[in-house]
């Protein structure tokens, strides 16, 4: 039995968790999995009425399940910062989710903005390294309001922070075992100590415990080029927290848009979570019109980390058999609502 801690969040996000939620249930009654899903009412919702955003032993209690099913967090009363460092950034860096892991794939009959790519063109995985980069909050304001102001934000790059990062991605391609090619994106020509790191550390690592992964190296900014012009050419693709933020919004919008892309905050010897990557959507709230497919693809690969390979296929390959019956993958022009999608997929498990 697997013990999922439940955080629809705000917005959009109960809606989605719900779809998932049904999604696993049918799957696992299919698959003779247990799920026991406990509900935590963390949000910006709860913040406005209590003024605590997640405290320490919220996080303490959510330390007792197998994995975190995360819906969206953010509200349009609450301004930008509190809710995501207090709530999605303190969940990564507590737990030491070193890893966000997006899978960037294309599914049957999703639309995509890049003329003429299919399916088989756009199917990569990046590996976004979670709990360092310009993400620990490090720096500060000096002289604040002044004509003299000064602001400072550090990147953190760890020897260990980036080979971890950069083991688990060699590991996950040679898993994954498709080209067996691993890309790190970076930006050594500019950020000559950070990257410099990340090079001297990715090649080190590479030559000596995978040569059977190929290496392969591309600046951020050509990424963006490339992964527009030939995203063929990527297997999987390993590089910090910011560039991986950025890349993977250009990764949803390619694979369909922010319905279908799903992740996961992974630290392989404790508590993940899994999450749709897009946010609250406060324009559709309510209204049973959100696409439940990001969610319900996360719920899949939490499956898979909690080592239910066969069940997290079955969801995949259920996604599958909907997708090509949907208009679209946009909230309110699916041609379906969000609990009919979820209605689909979980049938399609059975
Ligand atoms: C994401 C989001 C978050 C991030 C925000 C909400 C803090 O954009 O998961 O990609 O920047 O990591
Ligand atoms: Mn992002």
């Amino acid at each position: 039995m697997y013990k999922i801690a439940v955080i629809p969040g705000d917005g959009t996000g109960p809606e989605v968790v719900r779809e998932g939620c049904k999604v696993l249930e049918a799957s696992s009654k299919k698959h003779n999995v247990k799920l026991q899903f406990t509900k935590f009412d963390i949000s910006g919702e709860k913040y406005l009425k209590t003024g605590e955003v997640l405290s320490d032993s919220l996080i303490n209690e959510l330390r007792q399940f197998d994995v975190i099913y995360f819906g969206a967090i953010g509200h349009p009363g609450v301004k930008p910062g509190i809710l995501e460092r207090g709530v999605l950034l303190k969940l990564r860096f507590e737990l030491d989710q070193y890893i966000n892991l997006r899978p960037v794939k294309l599914y049957p009959n999703v639309y995509t903005p890049i003329k003429g790519k299919n399916p088989e063109d756009i199917d990569f995985v990046v590996v976004r390294e979670n709990t360092e980069g310009l993400y620990t909050g490090t720096g500060g304001i000096f002289k604040k309001d002044t004509p003299d102001e000064v602001a400072i934000q550090t990147s953190v790059n760890t020897r260990k922070g980036v080979e971890r990062c950069l083991r688990f991605a060699y590991e996950y391609a040679r898993k994954r075992n498709k080209m067996k090619k691993l890309t790190l994106c970076g930006k050594t020509n500019v950020l000559t100590y950070a990257f410099d790191l990340w090079e001297r550390a990715f090649n080190e690592i590479g030559e000596k415990d995978y040569p059977d992964i190929k290496r392969d190296y591309v600046h951020v900014d050509a990424m963006t080029l490339y992964m527009i012009e030939c995203p063929e050419k990527y297997d999987v693709v390993v590089t910090d927290n910011m560039f991986g933020d950025i890349i993977t919004d250009l990764g949803a919008v390619i694979q369909g848009g922010l319905g279908i892309a799903a992740g996961g905050n992974i630290n392989p010897a404790g508590l993940s979570m899994f999450e749709p990557i897009g946010g609250t959507a406060p324009l559709f709230t309510g209204k049973n019109q959100i696409n439940p497919l990001a969610a319900i693809g996360a719920g899949g690969m939490m499956m898979d980390f909690l080592g239910e390979a066969e069940m997290a296929k079955s969801i995949e390959n259920a996604i599958m058999k909907v997708t090509p019956k949907m208009k679209s993958m946009r909230a309110a022009e699916m041609g379906f609502s969000t609990s009919e999608v979820g209605d689909m997929v979980a049938e399609a498990v059975k």
